[in-house]
């Protein structure tokens, strides 16, 4: 069963296609954005885009998106370490943190990762509590703001109606949201980042990290 998961051809050869994608995902891709939270597709903690459009994973058998374009939380923006790669960020170092005398030093050569303007906002506005519910609320505002990056306020409600968040984070999620339409209208982006770093991982160091 081939398709497309975060840019990447993939084939879930061990799973039938009656599998839940959720487990293919974690279980086979080591995927672990999207959660397993009701398994009966009503809570939203599982969500990821197929095609663009949001879905939940629990309740897609993998023989539907056979041939699809699957994202997944960690394919919304590059890695850090891919970032690097490409020049377009650099990456904290652990080592230049470690000091014997336990002061922690920053690099300072270090510049902060590119996130998805969705990913940043949820962290300024520190939205999450446990975070259980966090990708499928991110991955939702994904999907909204990639049609309508000027949603308003009751779109985005509409959006996350029927996402569960059992610590009752509610508020401090729509200011996630609102922070994050505010981040895209100032042009935030992630693309160029991932068309830069698309580039560097067709070079052979990159593709053999990858695999
Ligand atoms: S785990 Fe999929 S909707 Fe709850
Ligand atoms: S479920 Fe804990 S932050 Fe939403």
């Amino acid at each position: 069963m081939k398709f497309t998961l975060n840019g990447k051809m993939v084939d879930a050869n061990k799973a039938s296609g009656d599998t839940p994608l959720l487990y293919v995902l974690r279980n086979d891709m080591q995927l672990n954005g999207p959660k397993y939270g009701c398994g009966l597709g009503q809570c939203g903690a599982c969500a990821v885009l197929i095609d663009g459009k949001v879905a939940r994973s629990c309740s897609v058998p993998l023989s539907v998106v056979q041939g699809k374009e699957v994202t997944t939380l960690e394919g919304l923006s590059p890695t850090a370490t891919q970032q690097a790669q490409a020049g377009v960020a650099q990456e904290p170092q652990f080592k230049d943190m470690q000091d014997t005398s336990f002061a922690v030093k920053a690099p300072a050569t270090a510049a902060p990762i590119k996130l998805h303007p969705v990913q940043q906002a949820f962290i300024d506005t520190q939205a999450a509590q446990c975070g259980y519910c966090v990708n499928g609320m991110i991955m939702s505002l994904t999907a909204l703001f990639d049609k309508r990056p000027n949603a308003s306020n009751d779109e985005i409600k509409k959006q996350l109606a029927h996402h569960l968040c059992r610590c009752g984070t509610h508020l401090e999620i729509l200011d996630a949201a609102y922070r994050a339409r505010t981040l895209i209208a100032q042009g935030h982006s992630v693309k160029a980042a991932a068309a830069t770093v698309q580039a560097a991982c067709e070079q052979p160091t990159c593709a053999k990290e990858q695999a």
